[in-house]
């Protein structure tokens, strides 16, 4: 019998894929949300569980100490705060779940409590929160500081941000809005509790000004690989996006992960690991294959663009070095599981050009017709042992609907993944099988 997997979608409120022929008026109109309000629907049309808005707050200048290739490829910036994204994807959709990423490193605990709070109500309990600490020191000091905590310590002080966030979320008792109107009292002030939290990092009185919402605690994902990083998942996430490269790869980190959900008391089950892969679909093999070999050509452009994405979340300077030679042993306080991937494909004595040039974070190479790549994402599943996979391609109608309208129809005519959505909420659909 074959096992069900799960979908979800890794997407930036960035602009679309410029200057693909493809984005037509969405370039020029990106900034008002509409054509993103347009993708949560394809999603929902599909039955993907969920859409993730990655996110981070700056616009970096590492590479070359300017922010000109950032800026030239749209890498970090312009880019739009997901939450109030996450809003408008609610209002065009049902069911589908909006993972919307926010930082501990940066946000008040009470203020990002409220707000998730207020988006689970809004979308009636389909909200989460993808929990980063942030890896970028320009990334900090838009917030004032002047350069972020050691990696190890953003998880310890994250660990007790999401204690503090959780009793605030508790602070209402279920059913304490009783809207009596014998008594006229619309809420049971009994029922409404101070949480008096003091930590070592974070304090806040409580309760939260709003009810309980429809999850109680919103869904918490989460995506940091290092030993630190799937510690602290394993003990607050009920999802995890994970790149890691090949099947072999992403069946040792999906076991890991399950290894430290069990010392963390809790069921393996109760997370689902999504791995991050971007397919090329077409009509046939021989054009999906061109399409691969023209999307990977090492140009200029992409040498450029994986170089700057490197240096701003590893804050090294990878102008500096010769891409025609072997890549020289770095180190970051920012992405540490990233940048030991971005090593491990320069093993061999690779240039850096080459290894630029072939960069990405997506797991596996899925090239062919919808039933060919349906093929190889079962057979990987099959290996893996689960949960599903978080599609991350070009941001254009033309792609999603690939996946969506080509791909995902062959996935649920084999019973791979959901074609209806069996609960309202989030977490119910998420742990449904
Ligand atoms: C699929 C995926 C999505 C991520 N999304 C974000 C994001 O939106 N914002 C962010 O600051 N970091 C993001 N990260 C980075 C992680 O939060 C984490 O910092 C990184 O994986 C390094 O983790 P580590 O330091 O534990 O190795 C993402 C990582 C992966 C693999």
């Amino acid at each position: 019998m074959t096992t069900p997997f799960h979908l979800g979608w890794f997407m930036s409120f960035r602009p679309p894929a410029f200057p693909d022929q493809w984005v037509g008026a969405d370039a020029a109109e990106w900034t008002n949300g509409r054509f993103y309000e347009d993708f949560a629907r394809s999603l929902e049309r599909a039955k993907f569980d969920y859409i993730m808005i990655e996110d981070s707050s700056m616009v970096p200048d590492a590479y070359a100490g300017t922010s000109e290739i950032d800026l030239k490829y749209s890498l970090y910036a312009p880019k739009h705060d997901p939450l109030a994204l996450a809003a408008l994807m609610a209002d065009v959709t049902s069911r589908l779940g909006i993972v919307a990423t926010a930082s501990s490193t940066f946000y008040p605990p009470y203020l990002l409590a409220r707000t998730m709070s207020t988006l689970d109500h809004l979308s009636r309990g389909r909200v989460g929160w993808n929990v980063v600490t942030s890896s970028e020191d320009r990334a900090a000091q838009n917030y004032g500081i002047d350069r972020l905590p050691e990696h190890d310590e953003r998880y310890d002080r994250a660990d007790e941000f999401i204690d503090l966030v959780g009793q605030l979320w508790d602070s209402w008792e279920e059913g304490a809005e009783t809207q009596d109107r014998g008594t006229g009292a619309f809420v049971d002030h009994t029922k409404v509790h101070p949480i008096d939290f003091v930590g070592a990092h974070y304090s806040s009185r409580g309760p939260l000004n709003l009810p309980r919402s429809p999850q109680g605690r919103p869904v918490i994902c989460q995506a940091g690989g290092s030993g630190r990083g799937r510690r602290f998942g394993a003990t607050h996430a009920d999802t995890i996006i994970a790149s890691a490269h090949g099947v072999e790869a992403m069946k040792a980190y999906r076991d890991s992960v399950r290894e430290h959900l069990v010392e963390a008391g809790r069921d393996p089950d109760s997370c689902k690991v999504l791995f991050v892969v971007s397919p090329i679909v077409a009509e046939s093999e021989a054009a999906a294959q061109d399409r691969f070999t023209s999307a990977w050509a090492p140009t200029d452009r992409r040498v450029e663009a994986a170089l700057g994405h490197i240096s701003a979340y590893t804050e090294n300077d990878m102008s500096q070095f010769d891409l025609d030679k072997p890549v020289e042993e770095l180190t970051t306080n920012g992405h540490q599981s990233t940048l030991a991937m971005f090593m491990k494909r320069a093993e061999g004595g690779k240039t850096l050009r080459e290894v630029a040039a072939n960069w990405s974070i997506s797991c596996l190479d899925l090239v062919g017709t919808p039933s060919s790549v349906a093929d190889q994402m079962e057979e990987a599943m099959e290996y893996v042992g689960g949960d599903g996979f978080l599609i991350s391609g070009a941001t254009s109608r033309r792609y999603i609907t690939e996946v969506t309208d080509g791909l995902v129809p062959e996935l649920q005519r084999r019973g791979l993944t959901r074609t209806e959505y069996t609960h309202r909420t989030l977490r119910d659909n998420l742990l449904s099988f």
